[in-house]
C-alpha cells in the first residue's frame, strides 16, 4: 500500500496514477469522491449544512474508476460522470464538503473498501494520516505556490479555459488554506512520510524517486 499526499497542483494524481500501472495495483483518486458528494449535493439542491444527508450520499456512493491507457475514466452506477467530477464547480462544492466531519468518516469507510490484492495506491490529503495510518509506503508530495500554480494555468490552457495565471494562483492560495486550516483530517504530512519537492523535477524525476522508496520497502513493479 503507497499513500501520496500533497496540496492540489503538486503532481501527486499524475505521479501516483503511473505508479500505480507500474506496479499492477490498484489506483484511488480520494479527491474524486469528495468531488462526487459535492456534485450530488449541487444536484439535489442538498444544503451544505445538512451533514446528515451528505454523509448517507458519501456512504451510498456506487462509484466505480477504470483507467484506459492513462485516461481515467469515473461512473456513478450506470453513469458516466469523468467530465463532471473534474469541473471546477464540483471542485468548489468539494472543498466546502470537505471539512464535515461526518463525511469524512464516511468517505474514509468507503476509501478502505478499495484496499485489495495485489495493492493499492491512494492519492489525496489525508491518506497517510488518516485513512491508512499503516501504508507501507507514505509520502508528501509538494511544490511552491508558484509553480503548482503554473502547472494548473498550463493544464486549463489546453483545455482552452481562459484564466489569468495571477487568478489561478490566488484560488490556489485559497484552496491550501482551507486544505491545511481546517480541524478535521487537515493537509499535512504523516509523521513517517517522506517528503518530496517537486518544483524542480520533472514528472519522470518523481516517479523514479518514489519507485526507489518502494524498492527499499521490498516493492517492486511487474514488469
Ligand atoms: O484533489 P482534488 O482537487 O480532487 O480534491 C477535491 C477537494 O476534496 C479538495 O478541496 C480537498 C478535498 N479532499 C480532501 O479533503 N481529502 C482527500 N483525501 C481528498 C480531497
Amino acid at each position: 500500500m503507497l499513500a501520496v499526499d500533497g496540496p492540489s497542483g503538486s503532481g501527486k494524481g499524475t505521479i501516483a496514477r503511473q505508479v500505480a500501472e507500474l506496479l499492477g495495483w490498484h489506483f484511488l483518486d480520494s479527491g474524486a469522491l469528495y468531488r462526487l458528494v459535492g456534485l450530488a449535493a449541487l444536484t439535489a439542491e442538498i444544503d451544505f449544512n445538512d451533514t446528515d444527508t451528505l454523509a448517507n450520499i458519501a456512504l451510498g456512493l456506487e462509484v466505480r474508476f477504470a483507467n484506459k491507457g492513462g485516461d481515467e475514466r469515473i461512473w456513478l452506477q450506470d453513469r458516466e460522470v469523468s467530465a463532471e467530477v473534474r469541473s471546477e464547480a464540483a471542485g468548489a462544492a468539494a472543498s466546502q464538503i470537505a471539512p464535515l466531519p461526518a463525511v469524512r468518516a464516511a468517505l474514509a469507510q468507503l476509501q478502505r473498501g478499495f484496499r485489495r490484492p495485489p495493492g493499492l495506491v491512494a492519492d489525496g490529503r489525508d491518506m497517510g494520516t488518516v485513512v491508512f495510518p499503516d501504508a507501507t509506503v507514505k509520502v508528501f508530495l509538494t511544490a511552491s505556490l508558484e509553480e503548482r500554480a503554473r502547472r494548473r494555468y498550463n493544464q486549463l490552457k489546453e483545455k482552452g479555459i481562459d484564466v489569468s495565471l495571477a487568478a489561478v494562483s490566488k484560488d490556489m492560495a485559497a484552496r491550501d488554506r482551507r486544505d491545511t486550516e481546517r480541524s478535521v483530517a487537515p493537509l499535512k504530512a504523516a509523521a513517517d512520510a517522506r517528503i518530496l519537492d517537486s518544483t524542480d523535477l520533472s514528472p519522470e524525476q518523481v516517479t523514479h524517486q518514489l519507485l526507489d522508496w518502494l524498492k527499499q520497502a521490498g516493492i517492486t513493479p511487474k514488469h
